[in-house]
C-alpha cells in the first residue's frame, strides 16, 4: 500500500519505469519515444498502469508473509524477518508529544561560525562584552575593526585564553592560580573589562583586560606594503591582561578555607563587587578594591550556593529550596515566595528585557515566568506546560526568548531549546520555537547583541572544542507604531488595487467595443490555461496578455 502511495506521488519514476520493464508502456513507442495522448488519456493509462503494479507488490509480499509465517526466513537474516512481523505503535503514539512540538526548524535560526580546537581541555567558557566601538569613538572609522565581545575560556590549571567572537585567539595568560580552578566571572557591564577566577583553596583573582587598535611599528607597516599585503588582514586588536588584585574568601565556621560554589561580578551604579558563595550558604562581598565588604548568610537551612546571578541591580541567590535576591549595597537577603509556586528552583534568570520577570526552572524540568516587584512581591505570571522540557535544565535569556539547555537522558546528547516569551500569559501559541539536538558541552555560555545576532558558546565535554554559534531570532512585537503604520498602509493598498482594476475597465471596455466580450470572465482563463498545457504557442499568447496587464497596471 505504501508503494501504491509513494509511486502515486512520483508518477514520472513510475512511468519511466515501465517503459525500461516492459518496453511498450501506455505511451511508449517502439522506438522509446512518446506517443501523442490528450491529458486525461495519459492520466488513466497511468493510473491502470499503477494499478497493476500494485496487484504484483501485494502478491509478492503476500508470497512473503506465507513464507514468514511457516516459520522459515528463507534468504532473510532473522533480524530482518523479527522487524518484518513486529507489530508497530499507532503513529499517535509515536507522535503525540504536543508539549514537545515546535513551531520553527533550529536550522532557520541557529548557525554554527566556528569550532576552535585546543589542545589543553578548557574547564569554562565565558563573553566578555566590550564597549560599541562606534560609540565610544565616532570619528574614528578604524576604531570599528574592534570586536564588540571577547570569548573568554579558563583552564583548570589557570591558563586564560581570550578570543574574537569569530574564534580567533588574541591572547593567553596564566591567573596565577596554585590551584585548580573553579570559577569564572567577567565583567557585566562595559566600563571596564574583568576576569575573575576562584580556586579550590578560595582565592580569587581578578585580571584586567586591555582591548586597543593594534598600532603596526614603521617597519611592520614597511614589510606589509612590500609584501603587498593588507594591514587589514588578521585580528587587528592588541589585547592585554593585567594582574588587579587577589582576594581570599573568609575562613568558615569550622576554621577551615569553604569550598567556593558559586563566583559572580555585580555592578551597582557604576559601582562594582565580586560575589563568592561557599557550600556552608554564606556569601562573600567584595568591593572592588579587593576589601572584603561584608560576609552574610543567604540561607535559613544550611546548604550550599549554587548559583548567584547578577543582571542590572539584582543578584540572584539559589541555594535548594532557599532562592532570591541579595542586595550587595545594603547587605540584605530578600527571601523570594510565591503564592502558587511550590517547587525547588534548579534554574533561575531574569529576563533579558523586563527586570522585574524572572525565568525559572524547577526539579521537574518545567519552565515558570515570575514577576517580581521590589525584589519581594512575587507573582506566577506564566506556566509552561508541563512535560514541554525535561530536567536538568539550564536556562538564558535573550531578547525576548529563553534559551534551555536540557540532558536528554539515555543517550548522552543535549537539546538546546528556545521558549518564546510572547506567549507568557496567553494560551495560544507554540511555546517552543526550534529545539536542536547537541553533543554533551561541559559549559556554555550566551551573549546578546542589539543590533546582531545573539552569541552562544559550547565548551565539547572533553573540554577541548568551543564551538561558536550565531543565533538570528526575530521578535515579534505588538508595538503600536507597527500596528498604526499596517492600519494605515492597508487602505491605500487597497484604494490603489481598485483604482488601477477600474481604469482597466475602462480600457478594456473601450478597446473591445465592437468584439463580443467586455472583459476577461474566469472562464476565458481556464480555457486559456488549457491551451496552454497543449499548445506552447498559445502559452505564449497566453503570457503576451499577461504582460499586457502589467502594461495596464503601470499606466
Ligand atoms: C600592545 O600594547 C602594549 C601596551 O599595552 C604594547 O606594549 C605593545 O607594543 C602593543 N603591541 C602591538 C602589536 O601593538
Ligand atoms: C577599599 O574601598 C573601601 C570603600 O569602598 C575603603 O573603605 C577602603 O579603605 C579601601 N581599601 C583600600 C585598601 O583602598
Ligand atoms: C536522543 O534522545 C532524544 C529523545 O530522548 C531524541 O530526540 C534524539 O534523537 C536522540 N538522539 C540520538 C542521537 O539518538
Ligand atoms: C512568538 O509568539 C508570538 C505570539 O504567539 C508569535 O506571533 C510569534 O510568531 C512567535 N515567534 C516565533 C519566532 O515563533
Amino acid at each position: 500500500m505504501k508503494a501504491c502511495v509513494l509511486a502515486l506521488l512520483v508518477p514520472h519514476v513510475v512511468g519511466s519505469d515501465t517503459c525500461a520493464a516492459k518496453g511498450s508502456g501506455a505511451f511508449c513507442s517502439d522506438d522509446g519515444g512518446l506517443q501523442k495522448a490528450d491529458l486525461i488519456t495519459q492520466e488513466v493509462d497511468e493510473l491502470r498502469t499503477l494499478i497493476a503494479r500494485c496487484h504484483d507488490r501485494i502478491g509478492l509480499l503476500e508470497d512473503l508473509q506465507d513464507l514468514l509465517s511457516t516459520g522459515h526466513n528463507g534468504p532473510l537474516p532473522d533480524r530482518y524477518a523479527r522487524v518484518l512481523q513486529e507489530e508497530l505503535p499507532l503513529i499517535s503514539e509515536v507522535t503525540s508529544r504536543p508539549e514537545r512540538l515546535t513551531s520553527g526548524s533550529a536550522d532557520d535560526f541557529l548557525i554554527s561560525k566556528r569550532i576552535v580546537v585546543q589542545d589543553v581541555p578548557a574547564s569554562f567558557v565565558g563573553f566578555l562584552p566590550l564597549r560599541n566601538p562606534r560609540t565610544s569613538s565616532p570619528s574614528s572609522t578604524a576604531q570599528t575593526a574592534l570586536p564588540s565581545v571577547l570569548l573568554v575560556s579558563v583552564h583548570k590549571d589557570g591558563m586564560v585564553s581570550l578570543f574574537t567572537p569569530s574564534g580567533d585567539i588574541l591572547h593567553t595568560f596564566y591567573a596565577g592560580h596554585d590551584a585548580s580552578v573553579t570559577h569564572l566571572a567577567v565583567s557585566p557591564s562595559h566600563d571596564e573589562y574583568l576576569v575573575a577566577t576562584s580556586d579550590t583553596t578560595g582565592v580569587i583573582r581578578v585580571h584586567t583586560v586591555n582591548v586597543r587598535q593594534k598600532r603596526l611599528s614603521k617597519e611592520e607597516k614597511e614589510q606589509a606594503s612590500n609584501e603587498q599585503m593588507s594591514t587589514y588582514l588578521g585580528p587587528q586588536v592588541n589585547v592585554t591582561a593585567q594582574f588587579t588584585k587577589s582576594m581570599q574568601v573568609p575562613l568558615g565556621s569550622d576554621g577551615e578555607v569553604p569550598r567556593v560554589t558559586a563566583l559572580s561580578m555585580v555592578s551597582l551604579q557604576g559601582t562594582k563587587f565580586f560575589v563568592a558563595g561557599d557550600a556552608e550558604g554564606k556569601v562573600s562581598i567584595f568591593t572592588k578594591n579587593g576589601t572584603l565588604r561584608a560576609k552574610i548568610d543567604a540561607t535559613v537551612t544550611p546548604g550550599e550556593i549554587e548559583d548567584l546571578h547578577g543582571h542590572l541591580n539584582n543578584l540572584l541567590f539559589r541555594a535548594g529550596a532557599e532562592w532570591g535576591f541579595i542586595n550587595v549595597e545594603k547587605l540584605d537577603v530578600y527571601h523570594l515566595d510565591c503564592p502558587g509556586f511550590e517547587a525547588i528552583v534548579t534554574a533561575a534568570v531574569t529576563d533579558s528585557q523586563q527586570s522585574s520577570r524572572i525565568v525559572i526552572a524547577d526539579e521537574e524540568g518545567t519552565v515558570w515566568s515570575l514577576n517580581v516587584k521590589d525584589r519581594k512581591h512575587c507573582k506566577v505570571e506564566h506556566t509552561f506546560p508541563k512535560g514541554m522540557t525535561r530536567a536538568p535544565l539550564e536556562l538564558a535569556s535573550i531578547r525576548g526568548f529563553t534559551l534551555g539547555l536540557e540532558l536528554d537522558e539515555g543517550n548522552s546528547t543535549m537539546s538546546l531549546i528556545a521558549l518564546n516569551m510572547s506567549v507568557v500569559g496567553r494560551q495560544d501559541g507554540i511555546p517552543i520555537v526550534w529545539r536542536a539536538t547537541r553533543p554533551l558541552a561541559r559549559d556554555w555560555t550566551v551573549h546578546k547583541r542589539q543590533q546582531l545576532g545573539d552569541l552562544i558558546a559550547f565548551l565539547s565535554a572533553d573540554g577541548k572544542e568551543i564551538e561558536i554559534l550565531e543565533l538570528i531570532m526575530q521578535v515579534h512585537t505588538p508595538a503600536l507604531a507597527v500596528d498604526s503604520m499596517g492600519n494605515f498602509q492597508l487602505p491605500v493598498i487597497a484604494f490603489a488595487i481598485v483604482l488601477v482594476l477600474g481604469y482597466q475597465y475602462m480600457e478594456k471596455g473601450k478597446g473591445d467595443k465592437g468584439g463580443s466580450k467586455i472583459a476577461p470572465t474566469k472562464h476565458d482563463w481556464d480555457s486559456a490555461d488549457f491551451a496552454a498545457l497543449r499548445n506552447k504557442r498559445k502559452e505564449a499568447g497566453a503570457f503576451a496578455s499577461g504582460s499586457k496587464l502589467g502594461k495596464d497596471v503601470k499606466t
